[in-house]
């Protein structure tokens, strides 16, 4: 069995969004309260980060070059050599409560190069969140609301079947998914949560169409049969908060997960988990999907 390594003991408050670029052999990843857009490179170990204004839910590769972020003000392109960074859209001028109420959370692209991103509310308390779909014109789709915490999302290999967590409800829900009009039907549970079982947050999904999901609140990362429910392997974390993981390296081989110290006493953190919000990874036999671009 292969360990689970720290590659960037870098503290974030509220690491999330894990994105690998292919093209670059880069790890990018999010720093949400942190207001920062990392950069990991595996070949030299260095962990790069740069302030973006807003807090930045997600990050994804662009197929025109740079990347796509979602930050207060809306969809924005970023260039992380330069920081530039330029509002496309905003997916939630008019969101039910009033848009200061609520922030973006997990997102990614589907595999036609869609961008769908989450939002909920600060206090993670009222479903007044959404997921929109955001796509390469721009235009933006309303694909569910009453959200509570939007979380993890994920495609299957086949790209029939598109999983989604708000981890409020405690449970992975698979969709029917048509990726020629990017729609999503028929909902229902595929893995529910124990009551111990901490939060489901982020996912991604493996070459067989195993699901893996972060789980907050309970050290650890867990891979499901999305066909059964089933548990089939647990990584522990040594973190309580994991919030989102992703498959990276030359072979998609390499799980990287990232890790929260968000709403911790510092003393509690100290004593149990001096490293986080750090980056962790760790090498699995079975290579994990693609990272899609966004094709906007
Ligand atoms: C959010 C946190 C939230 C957690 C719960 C994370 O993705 O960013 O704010 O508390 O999910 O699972
Ligand atoms: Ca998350």
């Amino acid at each position: 069995m292969n360990t689970l390594e720290l590659v960037a003991d870098v503290h974030s408050i509220l690491g999330e969004g894990p994105a690998w670029d292919a093209d670059s052999q880069t790890l990018y990843w999010v720093d949400i309260y942190g207001q920062t857009v990392h950069a990991f490179d595996p070949a030299t170990g260095v962990d790069r980060a740069i302030s973006v204004p807003g807090r930045p839910g997600t990050v994804a590769p662009r197929a025109s070059g740079g990347l796509i972020i979602a930050i207060d003000d809306g969809v924005a392109s970023l260039d992380f050599a330069t920081g530039a960074c330029e509002i496309l859209c905003q997916p939630e001028p008019h969101a039910p409560a009033g848009r200061p109420r609520n922030r973006f959370n997990d997102g990614k692209c589907d595999p036609a190069g869609r961008f769908w991103i989450g939002t909920m509310e600060n206090a993670e308390q009222a479903p007044v969140g959404a997921l929109y779909r955001v796509d390469a014109d721009l235009s933006v789709h309303t694909m569910l609301t009453g959200i509570t915490i939007a979380n993890g999302l994920t495609w299957s290999p086949d790209h029939r079947s598109m999983y989604y967590i708000d981890s409020a409800a405690k449970c992975v829900w698979a969709f029917d998914y048509d990726i020629d009009s990017g729609t999503i039907a028929n909902r229902r549970t595929v893995v529910e949560v124990p009551p111990d079982g901490g939060f489901p947050d982020g996912m991604t999904c493996d070459a067989e169409g195993m699901i893996w999901v972060a789980y907050w609140g309970a050290w650890c990362v867990k891979r499901h049969d999305p066909a059964t429910g089933r548990t089939l392997q647990t990584i522990d974390v040594p973190v309580e908060q994991a919030s989102a993981c992703c498959f990276g390296g030359p072979d998609l081989q390499d799980l990287y997960i990232t890790t929260a110290s968000a709403r911790q006493q510092p003393d509690h953190l100290a004593a149990t988990q001096p490293h986080a919000g750090g980056l962790y990874r760790i090498h699995l036999p079975t290579p994990g999907c693609e990272t899609w671009k966004f094709e906007g």
